[in-house]
């Protein structure tokens, strides 16, 4: 069967679940290399041909991995990077792409994103800076990454910004209020992150209290939780633990993974263009396969919705999962 379609109105021919290259710079923790160069391979050979990385995920040992593991087989992947919301002055963008040109041993991006909003610098400076990118052929397309209703309307008046990606899945469809049906009209691929609510959804765990402190950071929980977060709310647990009792109800109903309902419930939704996952080994890289071929039924669709329906309403229209009012 053949996976691969037309990302947007990109030439880029990609898989629909990209690899999250996060975990693998040791995001959640120590992380060998062999385990992550594996992880990476795991999910090349399991059919993912997209993988999602950035300057700031190990401050470019991220990319340095990816290079690493495919070397002479570059051309076989799409690889996206992010350019630091730091980095955003035209200056700043030139020496930031040719540094991850340079991590990654290659040179071109196929897909070069604004990693978060800076609002002191002109946004038109920024995008200036990416269309002279494309023209001396480093990069071949470029978008934005945690961009809000508002400021993806001003990119796209700027430049054909050919993804968004954002913070998107069962326990946070907070773009579903605007940002969404914005990507679907303007024909902007979302790039769902955080698929698997950074484990949460992969079937490890029965109660939110089981979830580990230092992933606790996103509004769902108490910011009591973890002193680094973002924000300082109360969050919405218990709505989130019924949920997820909810949620595994539909797994033994249904004799299908957790990963698969959260994947398979993303790749249905409207304007999505890529579910970005994350694995830290070999092991969970062969699950990928799955969740690349995995199609959920309509029931099972509409019982996800359900499901997470209270805790989208709670968790209401602000596109930030970490912390408050930052995306626009
Ligand atoms: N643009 C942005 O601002 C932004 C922000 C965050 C993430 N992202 C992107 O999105 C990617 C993915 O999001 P994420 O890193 O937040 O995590 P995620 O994909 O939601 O979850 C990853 C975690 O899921 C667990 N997992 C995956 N496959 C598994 C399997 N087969 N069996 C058991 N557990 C499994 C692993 O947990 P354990 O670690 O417990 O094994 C893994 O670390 C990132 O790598 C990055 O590319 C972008």
């Amino acid at each position: 069967m053949k996976l691969n379609r037309q990302f947007g109105n990109t030439d880029l021919q990609t898989s629909p679940v990209v690899y999250g290259c996060m975990g693998g710079a040791g995001a959640f923790g120590p992380q060998e290399e062999k385990d992550s160069i594996e992880a990476l391979l795991g999910a090349y050979e399991a059919g993912v041909n997209f993988f999602d990385t950035a300057e700031m995920y190990g401050k470019g040992y991220s990319e340095q991995l990816l290079g690493k593991a495919f070397g002479e087989k570059r051309k076989d992947i799409i690889i996206s990077s992010k350019v630091s919301p730091k980095n955003l002055s035209p200056e700043g963008i030139q020496t930031a792409c040719e540094r991850s040109l340079k991590n990654l041993g290659s040179d071109y991006l196929d897909l070069y994103l604004i990693h978060w909003p800076n609002r002191d610098i002109p946004l038109a400076d920024s995008i200036g800076a990416l269309k002279k990118l494309k023209e001396q052929g480093k990069i071949r397309y470029y978008g934005v990454s945690n961009f809000g209703k508002e400021d993806l309307t001003d990119a796209l008046e700027l430049g054909d910004i050919s993804a968004n990606q954002v913070p998107y899945h069962l326990f946070f469809r907070s773009i579903e209020f605007d940002v969404q049906l914005l990507c679907e009209k303007k024909k902007v691929p979302i790039m769902c992150y955080s698929s698997l609510m950074q484990g949460l959804l992969a079937g490890k765990y029965r109660s939110l209290a089981d979830f580990p402190a230092s992933r606790a950071r996103t509004r769902m929980f108490d910011s009591r939780r973890w002193e680094q977060c973002a924000h300082k709310e109360h969050g919405a647990e218990e709505a989130g633990q019924k949920a997820l009792d909810d949620i595994w109800k539909i797994t033994s109903a249904t004799g299908l993974r957790m990963e698969e309902l959260a994947v398979g419930w993303l790749k249905a939704q409207k304007a999505v263009g890529g579910v970005i996952v994350g694995t830290r080994n070999a092991e969970q890289s062969k699950g990928l396969r799955n969740l690349l071929d995995i199609k959920l039924s309509p029931d099972v669709l509409a019982a996800l919705t359900e499901a997470t329906d209270e805790l989208k309403k709670q968790l209401g229209a602000d596109v930030d999962m970490w912390g408050k009012n930052r995306i626009r």
